[in-house]
């Protein structure tokens, strides 16, 4: 859980260094599975080749995965997980001679990575601003940000009235379209926002309809942020392409895989050289990064890693309860290992003015909490002990006493 510094501070990593440590730094497990794959193979261009630890990581993933999902291809990170979905999807509608449906919807608040296509799919922001002329166009809809309802509706009276922009949108123009791609049940970048399952349940119900391809995102959610081993499985739907990464490797090496089903597969199954997926990155499947992500899928099998975050999700549960009655708190949202709290603020959004004050509050007394402006938001390893959870939410609440 803590990181060292030189001056002999420890610091408690309540973000999982940006998400992707799940079973804490330096896992000893993790270190010795890479120190062992590096003695055998280092990498093997994975291209017309392929390596056990690939084979084997392409295997154990199956067993976690919605069984559709059958087919994997690797690459680097997310974003590049992200490309390529976005990349299968088009190419997808070419493959079947409709290259006219080659369009892509996205929702508001979404973030998908900091590459020129993944950027184009993340709504606009800080992160994107001085890149608009790179951006190429998508079909921006509401998400499901219950708090600051598009329509002004509340979660207790409202029928998930948000997703009938992209209903409409479908119905005029699906022909068009190649896919949607959404981040499943929980935006993260764009402010840890929560969604209601049923939302995710009508964006699948809506493509099947409307012949376009669900892109699942489950760059962050993945490996069991939200209490299940994936966002989708939560929502109980199968998504036609899927993105991991982040704790795939359990936050020591980069990796990302793009999962799909046969159907898009398929259409990439030709004797036409011109229909092949001409898209691959030099470190792709790294036998260290699958040896990592193998170890990681082992200590899934063998340790009460459920355990914990169940016992994690409870803790989060209960101090967002207190959070809430505070009347510097708008609102608090949960998913799983997910804790968020989104503070009252005149100028809310990432560039609020109280994100700098916190920051700096929570690293003087020992904690690294990176707030999205105004959100403050916990996502720690799994590993973290009840009473290094409660530390940090009592040192939100100090902080939210003292700044606010
Ligand atoms: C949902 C989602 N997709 C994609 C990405 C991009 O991942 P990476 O930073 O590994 O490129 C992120 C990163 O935060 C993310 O949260």
């Amino acid at each position: 859980m803590y990181l060292h510094t030189a001056d002999g501070r420890r610091i408690i990593d309540a973000i999982s260094s940006w998400w992707v440590n799940l079973h804490g730094h330096a896992n000893p497990r993790i270190a010795a599975a890479i120190a062992e794959q590096a003695k055998k193979l280092e990498h093997l261009i994975l291209a017309g080749f392929s390596h056990e630890a690939a084979e084997e990581l392409a295997a154990r993933l199956r067993k976690w995965l919605p069984s559709d999902l059958r087919h994997l291809f690797f690459s680097d990170d997310g974003s590049t997980a992200v490309e390529v979905a976005l990349k299968l999807a088009v190419q997808h509608f070419q493959n079947l001679e409709r290259p006219e449906k080659a369009e892509i919807v996205a929702l508001a608040h979404g973030y998908h990575g900091d590459t020129a296509g993944a950027m184009s799919v993340s709504d606009e922001s800080p992160f994107t601003e001085p890149f608009r002329s790179m951006r190429y166009p998508v079909h921006r809809v509401h998400s499901a940000y219950c708090y600051r309802c598009p329509l002004g509706l509340t979660r207790e009276n409202c029928h998930i009235e948000c997703v009938g922009q992209l209903e409409k949108l479908l119905e005029e123009r699906a022909a068009k379209i190649a896919a949607v791609i959404v981040e499943p049940l929980l935006q993260g970048a764009g402010g840890m926002i929560v969604h209601p399952v049923e939302f995710l349940q009508k964006v699948r119900r809506l493509c099947t309809k409307h012949d376009v391809l669900l892109i699942a995102d489950e760059v962050l959610t993945g490996f069991a942020r939200t209490g299940k081993m994936f966002a989708c499985d939560l929502a109980n739907i199968v998504p036609d392409l899927m993105c991991i990464s982040k704790g795939i490797t359990g936050g020591f090496l980069a990796m990302g895989a793009t999962l799909c089903t046969d159907r898009v597969e398929g259409a990439f199954r030709s004797e036409n050289r011109t229909h092949t997926f001409y898209h691959g990155h030099s470190y792709t499947g790294n036998a260290l990064a699958c040896a990592a992500a193998n170890m990681n899928l082992q200590i899934f099998d063998d340790e009460p890693v459920f355990d914990r975050i169940r016992t994690l999700a409870k803790i989060n549960g209960e101090r967002l309860a207190q959070l809430r009655a505070m009347h510097q708190v708008g609102e608090t949202r949960q998913i799983g290992t997910m804790g968020a709290v989104e503070l009252v603020a005149d100028d809310a959004g990432y560039l609020s003015g109280l994100r700098p004050k916190l920051y700096a509050f929570f690293l003087d007394r020992g904690v690294l909490l990176r707030p999205l402006g105004n959100v403050v938001y916990v996502l720690p390893p799994y590993v973290i002990e009840p009473d290094e959870l409660h530390r940090v939410y009592d040192v939100i609440t100090e902080a939210i006493e003292t700044l606010l």
